[in-house]
């Protein structure tokens, strides 16, 4: 039995202030560790204060990108080393907007991958068609190519730990859900891509979320699939109401 997974993107939303003021109406809410896990990623800038914020709550802190080297002359990044040292342990690595707006590429998602494995950080490993690949029958080669590129030469029980977020590009931000069916699918094709490059056991245990217009009004019916364990939330995870909600559909 794989633990659901609930994540909220923040993106570049919230002022600090708010950010507080949601982690205060939130971190009592949210279910117990070992039925759910909670996570809120939020801008870099505001990652240490809350994780502060959230101490002795099952809420925890992500962050939505990193630097693959563990120091250097990277003007502006933040590095698994850093993350780590505040108490992070999850990381949006991958994110189609990291891919479209910042030059990310499956090499170098790869890269971060096996960089957040060194440093104790679950990665959240995310893969996803455009509308135009989706509408040309590519979905399934696209998200196995995603996938084979980005956990490549990464060991079996690394596997175990991973999280794989399926987030079609059509859906995200745009209100327009994939049917419960098609991210099932999806899903599916996801995790039969694992127990080709490792076993059924490890694709078994591996978590895949789907994120792409999850609100509170279809995710249990997403829940409810055979290979949708999470979901990674834009949108509707910006509001405690609503986050909440999400959360408690994991249980
Ligand atoms: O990472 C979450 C995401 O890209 C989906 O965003 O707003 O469609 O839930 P949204």
């Amino acid at each position: 039995m794989r633990k659901p997974i609930i994540a909220g993107n923040w993106k570049m939303y919230k002022k600090f202030s708010e950010a507080k003021q949601f982690i205060e109406e939130v971190k009592g809410l949210a279910p117990d560790a070992d039925k759910v896990d909670s996570i809120i990623c939020a801008p870099s800038l505001f990652l240490q204060p809350l994780v502060q914020a959230t101490e002795g709550s099952t809420l925890q802190i992500g962050a939505q990108t990193m630097h693959d080297a563990k120091e250097g002359a990277y003007t502006g990044e933040v590095s698994p080393v850093q993350l780590k040292d505040i108490g992070i342990n999850y990381v949006i690595l991958g994110h189609s907007e990291r891919r479209q707006y910042f030059n990310e590429s499956d090499v170098s998602v790869n890269k971060k991958v096996k960089a957040a494995y060194e440093h104790g950080i679950t990665p959240i490993m995310c893969v996803g068609e455009t509308l135009e690949q989706r509408e040309s029958g590519a979905t399934a080669s696209i998200v196995e190519n995603q996938v084979a590129a980005g956990v490549a030469g990464l060991a079996e029980e690394q596997i175990n730990q991973l999280v794989i977020a399926y987030e079609p590009i059509w859906a995200i931000g745009t209100g327009k859900t994939a049917t419960a069916e098609d991210a099932n699918e999806v899903c599916g094709v996801i995790r039969k891509k694992i127990a080709s490059l490792y076993s059924p056991e490890a694709a078994d245990q591996v978590r895949i979320q789907y994120g792409g217009s999850v609100k509170p009004a279809n995710i249990e019916e997403l829940l409810g699939m055979e290979h949708i364990d999470g979901a990674l939330v834009g949108g509707a995870s910006l509001e405690a109401d609503s986050f909440v909600k999400l959360l408690e559909a994991g249980l």
